[in-house]
């Protein structure tokens, strides 16, 4: 069976490795891409998403979601991903046409049209899922479910000490997204640092993303690996060796497989006021708030062999 996706990203380098895995999978239609700012500025990922997904065939609409978070001013991660998002890589012009809607408008419109069948993934801060909330408060029902990368629980953030960058940039947003979906049907299934990291990947993987960028000429496999020399770059000045903790993909393929990793139900709530923790995801573990979970959290991640699906997905299609 097709998924149908609609995918909210701020691309970013290990967005953009999420993009390419999910376009070449068979089992995925993309329905709709959204671009927030957050890695780099909206219009810079936005210029991204319109590049990727045209030389990546995705003939879905890519929607400009808006330039600022709910309350904060912007905030940006270029000494992560680069100035433009993708690290070295060179991109061209984009030929094809954006979509006229807002991120928001686009979440809204795909949700009405195909109630019960549109899957959300998140993969960037929560801004326009939250400002869709604001225009249709039934899109927890209307979507089939929800699957978000962000937080970090019981784990120390990438960002603040406590927080994670997805969460960090637009807390509000978060904290709106995660209220409204815990009366959904089915949880969002959350994918925090404590799982992504696990996605800790070392010199043969990016050795092998240049070998398929070298082999196959293919301009995709280019900026992959290109973005991702970037990234190990980022990872070994902050200390973790000449290395990258690939995050993204992860909750792109748990959502379209159900594998590489298990999920448990959490009551989970975002810090706003904290004046050292604002942006922390809090896990109730003991249920002292006597609230019902309110999302799936992905845990025991399968890093090994989801590395090795990741790799072998990219050298299939890409060659
Ligand atoms: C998240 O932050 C971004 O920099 C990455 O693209 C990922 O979505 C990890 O904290
Ligand atoms: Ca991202």
């Amino acid at each position: 069976m097709t998924l149908a996706l609609l995918v909210d990203c701020d691309t970013g380098i290990d967005d953009a490795f999420a993009l390419t895995y999910l376009a070449l999978r068979e089992d995925v239609e993309m329905a709709g891409v959204v671009s927030t700012g957050g890695n780099v500025p909206a219009a810079v990922v936005h210029r991204n998403n319109l590049v990727l997904t045209e030389l990546l065939g995705i003939d879905a609409p890519v929607a400009l979601g808006a330039d600022r978070p709910l309350v904060e001013p912007p905030m940006f991660a270029d000494d992560t991903h680069g100035p433009g998002g993708l690290g070295h890589a060179v991109l061209p012009e984009p030929t094809r046409a954006e979509d006229p809607r807002s991120g928001a408008q686009l979440w809204v419109d795909l949700a009405r049209e195909r109630p019960g069948e549109l899957v959300g993934l998140v993969l960037g801060p929560h801004t326009n899922l939250a400002l869709a909330l604001a225009i249709e408060p039934e899109l927890p029902r209307l979507l089939r479910r929800l699957h978000v990368m962000g937080g970090a629980i019981h784990h120390r953030g990438n960002t603040g000490p406590t927080s994670e960058w997805n969460i960090a940039v637009d807390p509000e947003a978060a904290q709106r997204v995660l209220a409204a979906f815990a009366s959904a049907p089915r949880l969002p299934v959350l994918g925090a640092l404590q799982a992504t990291e696990s996605v800790h990947v070392h010199g043969e993987v990016l050795e092998r993303v240049e070998q398929l960028a070298g082999t196959s000429g293919n301009p995709v496999a280019r900026i992959l690996a290109d973005a991702l020399r970037f990234y190990f770059e980022f990872h070994e000045s902050d200390g973790f060796g000449w290395s990258a903790h690939v995050h993204d993909p992860l909750v792109a393929a748990h959502a379209v497989t159900g594998d590489f990793a298990s999920t448990r139900p959490l009551a989970v709530d975002v810090e706003l006021t904290g004046t050292l923790t604002r942006g922390q995801t809090v896990g109730d573990e003991l249920g002292r708030w006597g609230r019902e979970p309110t999302v799936d959290l992905l845990t025991h991640v399968q890093a090994d062999a989801f590395v090795e699906h990741l790799l072998s997905t990219l050298e299939a299609g890409l060659r």
